[in-house]
């Protein structure tokens, strides 16, 4: 074990995308563990778009948003090094919300779950397909979308983490799927390896026609990530009594000004449309079911994934950018050690 922590701060609210300059790289004491606390070695950083929300000023729904100087707040897979609590001996592999830095303390409050080594599931699936990503498209497309067989899901951000898990979990439930993503070799990808039935390239002007040929009998459950204008072109496709799970708003977290207004909504009473926003933090009861489903999918080679890796703490912060702007493919990792 090294002596020095590293650790990325939140430095300031970003106007827009985030730069470089919004965050800092610091040194500090590796933490020592007091009674019934474990030191963690992190081992992956996940990044996420909801970490955009929380550089914000203010409330919002993730929790509350960071201050200038605190640690960036990320969820991490790590190994325990040291240990004062009974429940976490050192060589587990934990997940929790750990932070943007290469050593923390914890108590176990703050872990999301201790990893069950299971064959045929790396490690590194905890953090996408089998941790927080994968357990929310399940629960937004079961919970929320319910669909049945033969109906028609179609998936928004279908390349990246959360998407490509809900296109697969939809296949295995017996639906058509469809996804949007941006870019021919981002689709040819949410087709050929994630096995949806087809996909739209969003990047085109011609969203609106790619949805209708690739429907053509209408749209049963929009699973939606991206909110915006992309939810305006799709209201018309969707079928009378169509869910809409909305999973998050990846057009809006970097809009400055006022936020994008949706105008078709009139469609939503005249279709009956049921569309409701959730956050996997509330359908805890959930989650172990959701997780072992996964696992099982994963393991029978049913649901693939991929993942983008950055090298190094010192990287975080481009690589988090780059997520924003959707230079990643999946699931988005720092490889920390
Ligand atoms: N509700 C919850 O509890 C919960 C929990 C976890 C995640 N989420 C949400 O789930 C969604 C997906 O998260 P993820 O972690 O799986 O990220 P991700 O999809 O792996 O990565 C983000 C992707 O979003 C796409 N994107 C970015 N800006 C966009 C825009 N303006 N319009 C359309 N697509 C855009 C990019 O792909 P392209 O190249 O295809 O544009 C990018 O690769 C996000 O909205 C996130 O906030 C919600």
């Amino acid at each position: 074990m090294k002596q020095t922590n590293v650790q990325v701060l939140f430095r300031r609210e970003p106007r827009g995308f985030p730069v470089a300059d919004d965050f800092e790289i610091v040194e500090a004491p590796v933490p020592l563990p007091g009674p019934g606390q474990f030191l963690v070695g992190s081992l992956f950083l996940s990044l996420d778009p909801y970490m955009r929300m929380l550089m914000g000023g203010g409330w919002t729904f993730f929790g509350a948003a960071m201050v200038p100087g605190q640690v960036m707040v990320g969820r991490v897979l790590g190994k325990v090094l040291e240990s004062n609590n009974p429940n976490f001996k050192p060589g587990d592999h934990v997940v929790g919300r750990l932070g943007w830095q290469m050593y923390a303390v914890s108590d176990g409050k703050d872990l999301d779950f201790k990893v069950v080594p299971k064959d045929n599931v790396p490690l590194t699936a905890y953090l996408g397909a089998c941790g927080s990503n994968g357990v929310t498209g399940w629960t937004g497309l079961k919970i929320i979308g319910q669909p049945k067989e033969g109906e028609c899901v179609l998936v928004s951000a279908a390349a990246g983490s959360v998407g490509s898990a809900v296109g697969q979990i939809a296949k295995a439930m017996g639906c058509r799927t469809i996804g949007i993503a941006g870019g021919p070799e981002k689709c040819r990808i949410v087709t050929g390896e994630f096995g949806f039935d087809a996909c739209c390239d969003y990047k085109r002007d011609d969203l609106a026609e790619q949805i209708g040929a690739a429907a053509d009998d209408g749209v049963d459950v929009y699973f939606d990530s991206v909110g915006g204008a992309m939810l305006d072109t799709v209201l018309p496709h969707l079928n009378r009594l169509a869910r809409v799970p909305v999973c998050g708003v990846l057009s809006q977290y970097n809009a400055e000004g006022t936020p994008y207004g949706v105008t078709n909504t009139r469609l939503v009473f005249d279709k009956s449309l049921r569309i409701q926003g959730f956050l996997l933090s509330n359908y805890r009861e959930t989650w172990d079911k959701a997780r072992a489903e996964l696992e099982d999918l994963v393991a029978s080679g049913r649901l693939r994934y991929r993942e983008t890796i950055a090298k190094g703490l010192e990287n975080a912060p481009d690589a988090f950018i780059g997520m924003l702007r959707g230079r990643n493919l999946g699931k988005q990792l720092v490889k920390l050690t």
